[in-house]
């Protein structure tokens, strides 16, 4: 297999507006992510990925951006950047930038344009369309809830935008808006950027007939017509044009985030071959917990299910292509929280499900806060909510569908995106060493106990425990190369997996209950010699691998010779 150096790395993911505030306004700064950046390097990180730093007015946080070649005011100026830019490259760690092109901000100023009349020159950039018998040209549901068309006075026509009406989508079917795309991700790149990460890059291509959908959704809602413009029918030759134009002539990482992909659809974007990106971000682990795809409707995860989805992805990608590795982000709930138990096990669980996640094969993701372990909130009102498609979900369900508030609370506490959007909990002093003004989102009451400097002078935390994984990553191959295994499919409390590589073998047991289920190895199960790898509990040494009882979310690795 390949080496690369996107599949040695350990990447993390900063949300600049909650990560640290320099200046006091409450919101996260670049000068005050260049005050972290030690922390990052003692956690043994290689690649930064930053979340949209670029002009907005922040109608969904930057991922609604005005201009595509200058900093937030909020987060710094452009000679700011340089500087961090500079400093990350020091410590020896890369940058990648988020690439939002499926749409911009309705404040760039070529829909400024665009709006303005039917021939001005920027009309194309974006999706004009008439409406159809005085309503929508179509009867597609946004992201972010409502109708994905919006009507415009000035033209009398409608523009399409898949999630906010503040997020026009651009016209990829205009070569002028793909070169355009393209020179500013050069200019990017010849700013010595290492990658992108690219938002919701599968969704760029739309069938221009913008056909209605028939099959409403459970909630009475046209929702799904995503079938309509996912990989849509001039994805492919977009992105080979990208490549040839931009990523072929640079040695960086790049990672699409994925609507709705599967893995043999994956393989068509990043295998070595002929592919056009290093990774995708899927979204199939993270619709364990959902009823029907709605992500509001909750339901228990399987873990079954959890294997299927992990295994065919390690399966399906396997020498062809590279997975990413990921449970959390600035868009999901804290993994804690959601597949673990934030409560009494709140310690074992987060390092069990981190030690699970990157043991397998791909480029592990970590989430800022991910690495103390930080959890959910319950804000105690709707008015404390600053996340666009909580508020639209929120609105469409009590207006709309009528329902009650105390009924839709409860998916917002397991799934709004604040939840992960909370500030970083950096020490035990007021709003948790965030800022020493007003956080511009409320801090999380739990900072007192979880926060990075008790972590960091703790050896038993969640954050040591990290950096112990990422060293033994860049030791030990066989964590990156190894090919995947599962055991026990059918155990629905244990998930335990093989890394082979050469004449070695890890073996992965997780426990993701908090009961005290026995660990039974396959009859046959090849090995002469094992070692304890790492684990979250204090393991006897000598104990047989053949049998074992795990304790409530115990994670051990062994390392096997065969
Ligand atoms: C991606 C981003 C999310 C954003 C959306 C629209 O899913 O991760 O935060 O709201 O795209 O840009
Ligand atoms: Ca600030």
């Amino acid at each position: 297999m390949e080496k690369k150096w996107w599949k040695e790395s350990v990447v993390y993911q900063i949300y600049p507006r909650s990560f640290k505030d320099s200046n006091g306004d409450g919101i996260g700064d670049i000068n005050g992510i260049i005050e972290k950046l030690d922390y990052l390097k003692e956690l043994g990180i290689d690649v930064i990925w930053m979340s949209p730093m670029y002009e907005s007015p922040n109608d969904d946080n930057g991922y609604d951006i005005s201009d595509y070649q200058k900093i937030m005011d909020e987060f710094g100026t452009m000679e700011d950047y340089e500087r961090m830019v500079a400093e990350i490259h020091k410590r020896g760690m890369k940058i990648v930038m988020d690439l939002v092109v499926n749409h911009t901000s309705d404040e760039h100023n070529w829909f400024v344009e665009s709006r303005k009349s039917k021939d001005n020159p920027y009309r194309d950039y974006y999706i004009w369309r008439p409406g159809k018998d005085g309503k929508e040209p179509s009867n597609w549901q946004s992201y972010f809830s409502g109708s994905t068309w919006e009507y415009d006075k000035t033209t009398d026509e409608y523009y399409l935008h898949l999630f906010s009406k503040k997020q026009p989508d651009l016209n990829w079917e205009n070569p002028k808006v793909r070169q355009e795309v393209y020179d500013m991700m050069t200019w990017w790149l010849e700013k010595d950027i290492d990658g992108f990460r690219m938002d919701m890059i599968n969704v760029i291509s739309k069938n221009k007939d913008f056909p209605d959908i028939t099959r409403k959704n459970r909630e009475g809602n046209y929702q799904w017509a995503s079938k309509h413009f996912v990989n849509g029918p001039k994805i492919h030759e977009y992105l080979q044009e990208m490549k040839e134009k931009v990523l072929s002539n640079y040695d960086i990482m790049t990672v699409g985030e994925m609507q709705e992909i599967i893995p043999e659809e994956a393989v068509k974007y990043v295998n070595s071959e002929d592919g056009t990106l290093n990774m995708v971000f899927h979204f199939q682990h993270m619709r364990i917990d959902a009823r029907n795809g709605n992500k509001w409707d909750l339901k228990p995860f399987d873990l079954i299910e959890l294997k299927e989805v992990m295994t065919t992805w390690q399966k399906e990608l396997e020498g062809k292509g590279w997975n990413s590795l990921y449970l959390s982000n600035h868009d999901q709930a804290r993994p804690v929280s959601r597949f673990g138990n934030d409560k009494e096990y709140r310690i074992e669980s987060a390092k069990m499900l981190g030690t699970w996640l990157h043991m397998m094969q791909g480029t592990p993701y970590v989430y800022q806060g991910e690495e103390l372990g930080m959890t959910n909130v319950k804000f105690p009102s709707i008015e404390d909510y600053h996340c666009r498609e909580t508020l639209g979900m929120y609105e469409d369900a009590t207006k709309n569908l009528g329902k009650d508030p105390e009924e839709i609370m409860p998916s917002i506490y397991a799934k709004s995106r604040d939840n992960a959007r909370t500030p970083m909990q950096w020490d035990d002093s007021e709003n948790a060493g965030f800022t020493e003004g007003t956080p511009w989102i409320m801090v999380n009451p739990n900072y007192k106990e979880i926060n990075a400097k008790q972590a960091v002078n703790d050896p038993n935390s969640i954050f040591n425990y990290y950096r112990k994984l990422i060293r033994l990553r860049k030791d030990n191959p066989i964590i990156v190369y190894g090919t995947y295994d599962l055991i026990l499919k059918d155990d629905e409390k244990i998930y335990a997996y093989t890394r082979t590589l050469g004449n070695e073998k890890l073996l992965v047991v997780a426990n993701f209950t908090s009961e005290k289920p026995i660990f039974k190895l396959p009859e046959g199960f090849p090995y002469k010699s094992y070692q304890l790898f790492i684990a979250n509990y204090d393991v006897d040494e000598g104990e047989s691998i053949e049998s074992f009882v795990l304790k409530p979310y115990e994670v051990r690795v062994y390392k096997l010779d065969i």
